[in-house]
């Protein structure tokens, strides 16, 4: 049992992910003890229902535990030890434009990859640099474990403009598809030791072995080019909608590109953007599938224990994303040096790449934050499309600097996803018109 009682707040209070973080919070209180819960978000009536029901939650399981949900910053952030975030910003109902309408172009409409991914960085940029500023201000010790998309042009956004501070940008696919790996060979997720490089949602496994080296990378290789990722036991439930499955599946098509490397499974926009076009409702999105799924799932959930008054006649479903979070809390609180993926600054972990990018590769975690292993050169083929990938992203955060439209028509027209500068202007045109409220007005 550690001794010391650490306080949480959760950014995004009112997010789907949150009463699963709270459960996995209270099954580690060995791991991670905890002595105060906050939540807080922008939207108070939305935060209300996930913060009543896990009200009634701590005061059945762990009524030791303070808890209190506010939209109020300096409530939030003072004395805290870690900020979990996981913000949406815009919502949904943005959400759903970042899909639809590149896709009425017929673009890939994406929630982090291509222009959709482009327009949620250009509205998440501000709000996390606002986060981190409230957290430096009433709580300068405090690191924010931050899970807000777009990370990768999120972690891009910081690295330049908030350089020093104690945020971690993290990602849950990998964990995810590891989970899926270890479910192929018969191995405990717990058990695996990976190699991998990229960036966020864009990235490849060069290795996989359990803890007293063996190699499984060829063994996984096999059974990805037949079935794709898809396992017959579900250990990641965080992805099992239909679309998932249809994603899950397609791995199989972007391990035959690169037969020796596992690919991450955010590489179908990139590598059949063409193909994911044609298989895409324009009309019904995974914005949509998620509303319908997710977010009705577990907003009911909170107002059966609310209506109910008890914990006992609904449970908050656990997943990867709950675990990882928690996981790494216990690295930086305890010093670990648990070995995790992370996204850090590259300064030469990938050898071939510039040291100004934000990649994806394995870290060791402990109380100073993560400490990168080198990846050693990657192929051209991977080189080539991480630093198109980059600059893409680099130009995103130069547009909103500098609100500068040319910038931002010049990283959807790199963007692979997009086929020409023609049609790059005519989906910024229609994501400006739809942005107003959230992008710097751009010149
Ligand atoms: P959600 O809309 O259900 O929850 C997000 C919450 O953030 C909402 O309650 C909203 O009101 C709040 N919010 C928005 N802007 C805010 C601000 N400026 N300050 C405070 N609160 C604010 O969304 P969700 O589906 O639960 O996803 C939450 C986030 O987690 C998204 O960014 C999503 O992309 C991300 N996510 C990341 C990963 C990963 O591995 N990196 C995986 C899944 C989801
Ligand atoms: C979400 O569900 O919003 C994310 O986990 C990504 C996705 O589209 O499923």
């Amino acid at each position: 049992m550690n001794e010391k009682q650490h306080a949480i707040v959760i950014a995004g209070g009112g997010s789907t992910y949150t009463a699963g973080i709270v459960m996995m919070l209270l099954e580690n209180r060995d791991r991670l003890p905890l002595r105060k819960l906050k939540l807080y978000d922008n939207d108070a009536a939305r935060q209300e229902v996930i913060a009543k029901a896990i009200a009634i939650e701590l005061q059945e399981k762990a009524p030791e535990v303070e808890f209190e949900y506010t939209t109020d910053p300096q409530v939030a952030f003072t004395d805290v030890d870690f900020c979990f975030a996981h913000i949406r910003s815009g919502g949904y109902k943005m959400r759903e434009l970042d899909e639809k309408i590149p896709l009425k172009h017929h673009v890939v409409g994406q929630e982090t990859c291509g222009p959709g991914g482009i327009a949620y960085g250009m509205r998440s940029i501000g709000d996390i640099i606002e986060l981190i500023d409230y957290m430096e201000q009433y709580s300068p010790e405090c690191w924010m474990l931050n899970y807000s998309n777009p990370a990768s042009i999120v972690a891009e956004a910081c690295r330049q403009l908030r350089p020093d501070s104690k945020i971690l940008n993290i990602c849950d696919m990998p964990v995810g598809t590891q989970r899926r790996m270890s479910q192929i060979i018969g191995l405990s997720p717990k058990d695996l030791e990976v190699r991998y490089f990229g960036m966020n949602h864009f990235g490849w496994w060069t290795s996989v072995k359990d803890k007293a080296g063996h190699e499984y990378l060829p063994q996984i290789r096999d059974y990805v080019a037949e079935h794709g990722y898809l396992t017959q036991i579900e250990v990641d439930i965080q992805h099992m909608d239909a679309s998932w499955q249809a994603t899950h599946k397609k791995a199989q098509d972007l391990l035959a590109v690169d037969p020796h490397r596992l690919p991450n499974t955010y590489l179908k926009y990139y590598l059949y953007p063409d193909y994911v076009v044609e298989h895409s409702d324009p009309n019904y999105t995974r914005a949509n599938e998620v509303e319908d799924g997710r977010e009705k799932r577990v907003f009911s959930a909170a107002r059966k224990i609310i209506d109910a008054k008890t914990s006992k006649v609904g449970e908050f479903a656990i997943d990867s994303h709950a675990s990882f979070i928690v996981d790494l809390a216990c690295a930086i609180a305890y010093n670990t040096h648990e070995r995790m993926l992370m996204i850090v600054e590259n300064n030469g972990a990938i050898a071939n790449i510039d040291p100004d990018i934000m990649v994806e590769v394995p870290c060791i975690v402990g109380n100073n934050g993560p400490e990168p292993l080198t990846q050693g050169k990657i192929p051209l083929f991977q080189r080539g499309m991480i630093m198109e990938q980059a600059m893409v992203e680099k130009l995103v955060v130069q547009a909103w600097v500098n609100h500068s439209y040319q910038s931002l028509w010049q990283a959807l027209t790199l963007s692979k996803t997009v086929p020409s500068a023609e049609v790059a202007k005519a989906v910024l045109d229609d994501l400006i018109a739809a942005n107003q409220e959230y992008w710097p007005e751009l010149k």
